[in-house]
């Protein structure tokens, strides 16, 4: 996956502005508030067609105008393709190759995007569904089938909770039907969630020998909210009967995959509660590296990588070890910083020097 070019117009703080990228290597530098973060969340909305944080259209679009436009050149295994975006207040329009994309969900993890923010440590320390919604989107990248069971099994929950907030009387009866969806899609998607972890966990133990950490032992578990059996989709239909009066009293569902855990243990500890912020950090970093193994060992795709500005963060060792892991990466990396010198990459690569929402390019 190679980014070519991007164009925006009226977008964020840019007006109008087009940018021919590296192949392998971008640096995006400059002050604060200048329009690094910006730009590379187009990149992410060319690639994901969608931005990383849902916000109201009219946040994208300059503050002078009533519309935004993004177009980006993506080189993928099926040749170039051209994304075009229109954002309005009232909606985005997507176009691929000149077609208009009616269903955005249908072409998620088609441009394959590793996105990494200083906020991703929130994976380790923040809430379960920050871990559950990382696998996810990580599974999403990796498996196209993926985020269509995601979704059905979210249609049938909400059925469900739907009928247990009723204040009318309803029949255990009527919630056979969304037992057996929830059942069918949540066993699909929990084997999944398994297959991926025990990838993901070879990927870990081996990043971190290469880092060369004490905190060898690191693994992620999936704990699940109701009894497991050898037949997941038995289990769930059994546990969604099992608990019909605990969940109608409560009026919604208490267990299934939306509420399996995802915990990451360092030496058998729960890092979400214990981890120190440089083990946190360490362990953010490492699933990172993982991750993009992952996704090019299990797709034979390098996916494109954006780092906002995450060398601030990192001290001096980490930040070595992050740029050695990204100098074996075959694939295009954009970075942003606010000091170029503090990026230790020494390969060839294309720098943008951003000042007030314009782009100067230097080799
Ligand atoms: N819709 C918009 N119209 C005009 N300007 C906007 C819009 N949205 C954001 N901005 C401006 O963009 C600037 C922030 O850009 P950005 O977040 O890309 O900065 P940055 O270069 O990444 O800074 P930092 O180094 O602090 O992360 C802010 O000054 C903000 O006011
Ligand atoms: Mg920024």
């Amino acid at each position: 996956m190679i980014l070519k070019s991007i164009t925006l117009k009226n977008y964020r703080n840019y007006k109008s502005q087009s940018l021919v990228f590296h192949p392998r290597f971008n640096i995006i530098h400059g002050d604060n508030a200048q329009g690094k973060t910006n730009l590379l969340e187009a990149i992410y909305v060319i690639c994901n067609f969608r931005p990383f944080k849902q916000l109201k259209n009219e946040e994208f679009i300059n503050f002078d105008f009533d519309s935004a436009a993004i177009k980006g050149e993506l080189e993928a295994e099926n040749g170039l393709n051209e994304v075009h975006i229109t954002i309005k207040k009232d909606g985005r329009h997507t176009r691929l190759n000149g077609k208009i994309v009616y269903s955005i969900s249908k072409y998620l993890g088609r441009f394959k995007v590793v996105l990494f923010l200083p906020s991703d440590i929130e994976i380790v320390k923040g809430g379960m569904g920050i871990r559950r919604k990382y696998l996810d989107s990580v599974i999403s990248a990796i498996d196209a089938g993926y985020l269509k069971e995601l979704k059905d099994y979210y249609k049938a929950l909400s059925q469900r909770n739907f009928l247990l907030s009723s204040k009318k009387p309803v029949s255990e009866i009527s919630f056979e039907v969304w037992n057996e969806k929830m059942a069918g899609h949540g066993a699909t998607i929990v084997n999944k969630r398994l297959e991926i972890i025990d990838v993901f966990n070879e990927k870990l133990v081996e990043v971190y020998k290469e880092n060369n950490e004490s905190d060898k032992n690191v693994k992620i578990e999936y704990n699940f909210s109701y009894q497991k059996n050898e037949d997941i989709e038995k289990s769930i239909n059994d546990a969604l009967v099992k608990n019909f009066s605990n969940d109608k009293r409560r009026g919604h569902t208490t267990i299934g995959p939306h509420r399996d855990g995802i915990n990451f243990e360092i030496d058998g500890v729960d890092a979400s509660k214990f981890a120190s912020q440089g083990q946190s950090k360490n362990l953010v970093l490492a699933l990172k590296a993982s991750e993009i193994k992952l996704i090019s060992d299990l797709t034979g795709i390098n996916p494109i990588l954006l780092l906002d500005d995450i060398t601030s963060e990192l001290d001096m060792k980490r930040k070595n070890f992050l740029f050695n892991t990204l100098s074996e990466f075959a694939g295009q990396i954009f970075v942003t910083s606010t000091r170029k010198e503090e990026i230790p990459y020494r390969g060839e690569s294309k720098s943008f020097l951003i000042k007030s929402g314009a782009a100067i390019t230097n080799k």
